[in-house]
C-alpha cells in the first residue's frame, strides 16, 4: 500500500514505501510519444538529492506506480524532472497530466553512474532512444566538472529525426566544444542531413582513447549488447563498461523479488551495473 504523508516532501524519507505528493510544474512534449514532467514538492519544499542514473517510483492516483529515471540536473535538486515514453496504462495516464496536477513520488532508488571512477578518464556515453533520459543527469555533471575528465563523447541513436530528445540542449552542448556529440538515425526523414545507421556505427570513428575510457550505456537491451561488442573491438575493457537495465518493479526496495535478475535485485543492485558483472545474465534472453 502506498501512503501519502503530511510531512515534508523530499527524497530523504525514513520510510521508502511512503510516496510524497508532488505537483506538476511544467510539461514539455519532447516527441510524439515522449514527454518531460517537471515536478515541485507540495509544501513544505525540500531538496531532493540524487545520483545521476537513479530512478523514482511515480504513483498516479487510482492508476498505478512505475519506475522512471530522474532526467534532470543533479545540481538543481529542488525540482524533479522525468522524461517518459508512453507505452501502457500508467505512462498513458501520466501523459495526460497538466500543470498543477498531483502525483506521488518515492525515491530516489538504485545505483548511479560511476562518475567518481570516471575522473581523469575519457567518458563515452552511448544512448539509444529514451535511454538518453537516464544519462542526461550524468551529462550535466560532466559539463559542470568538465576539468576533471578527459574527452567527453556522446553517441546517440534514434529511430527517426522526429524521435530526438532534448534537441535544443544537444545543440547547445555541441556548440560549447566541451563535448563531442554524434547523432544518428536508423531511418532518415524530411530534411535530415546527418548520420544514418544504428548507434554502434559511430563507435569505430569516435574520438576517445580506448585504454583510458569508461563507457556508460543505456538503451534497449539488444542495442546495449551490440554496443558492448563494438566498444570491446575498439579496445575498451568490459570492466570499464556500465549498462543500465530495466525489469518490472513493485517495491523498489529489495523486498518483493519482482525485479530479480539472476542473483541481483534490479532495484537495489542496479539499474546501473558494471557490464562484466551481469554479462552472463544478459546473455539469457528470457531472464
Ligand atoms: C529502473 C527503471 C528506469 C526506467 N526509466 C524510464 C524512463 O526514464 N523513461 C521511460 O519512459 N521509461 C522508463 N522505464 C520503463 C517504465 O518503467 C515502463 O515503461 C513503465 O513501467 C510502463 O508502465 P505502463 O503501465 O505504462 O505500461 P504497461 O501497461 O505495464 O505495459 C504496456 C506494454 O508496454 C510494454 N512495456 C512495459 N515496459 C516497457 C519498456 N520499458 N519498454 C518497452 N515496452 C515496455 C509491456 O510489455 C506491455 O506490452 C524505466 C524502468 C525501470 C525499471
Ligand atoms: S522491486 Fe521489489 S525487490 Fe526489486
Amino acid at each position: 500500500m502506498i501512503l501519502i504523508p503530511d510531512g515534508p516532501a523530499g527524497g530523504a524519507t525514513a520510510d521508502p514505501m511512503v510516496a510524497h505528493p508532488y505537483r506538476v510544474y511544467r510539461v514539455h512534449k519532447e516527441t510524439l510519444d515522449t514527454f518531460t514532467l517537471e515536478l515541485a514538492p507540495v509544501e513544505p519544499p525540500a531538496p531532493f538529492p540524487f545520483q545521476p542514473g537513479q530512478f523514482n517510483m511515480l504513483y498516479l492516483f487510482g492508476v498505478g506506480e512505475v519506475p522512471i529515471s530522474i532526467s534532470g540536473n543533479p545540481l538543481e535538486p529542488r525540482n524533479l524532472t522525468h522524461t517518459t515514453r508512453l507505452v501502457g496504462t500508467v505512462t498513458r495516464a501520466m501523459s495526460g497530466l497538466r500543470r498543477d496536477d498531483l502525483l506521488g513520488v518515492r525515491g530516489p532508488f538504485g545505483t548511479g553512474w560511476p562518475l567518481a571512477e570516471a575522473t581523469g578518464r575519457d567518458v563515452v556515453l552511448v544512448a539509444g532512444g529514451i535511454g538518453l533520459a537516464p544519462l542526461r543527469p550524468a551529462l550535466y555533471h560532466l559539463l559542470s566538472e568538465r576539468q576533471n575528465y578527459g574527452k567527453c563523447v556522446l553517441l546517440y541513436g534514434v529511430r527517426t529525426p522526429e524521435d530526438l530528445l532534448y534537441r535544443r540542449e544537444l545543440e547547445k552542448w555541441r556548440s560549447s566544444l566541451d563535448m563531442d556529440i554524434y547523432v544518428t538515425v536508423d531511418r532518415s526523414t524530411g530534411a535530415w542531413r546527418g548520420n544514418v545507421g544504428v548507434v554502434t556505427t559511430l563507435i569505430p570513428r569516435a574520438p576517445f582513447d580506448p585504454l583510458n575510457t569508461i563507457a556508460f550505456i543505456c538503451g534497449p537491451e539488444v542495442m546495449m549488447r551490440y554496443t558492448v561488442l563494438e566498444l570491446f573491438k575498439r579496445g575498451v575493457a568490459e570492466s570499464s563498461m556500465y549498462v543500465s537495465l530495466e525489469r518490472n518493479m513493485k517495491c523498489a526496495t529489495g523486498f518483493c523479488g519482482h525485479c530479480q535478475f539472476g542473483p541481483f535485485f534490479m532495484c537495489k543492485d542496479g539499474p546501473v551495473f558494471r557490464y562484466d558483472r551481469v554479462k552472463d545474465w544478459m546473455s539469457i534472453r528470457e531472464l
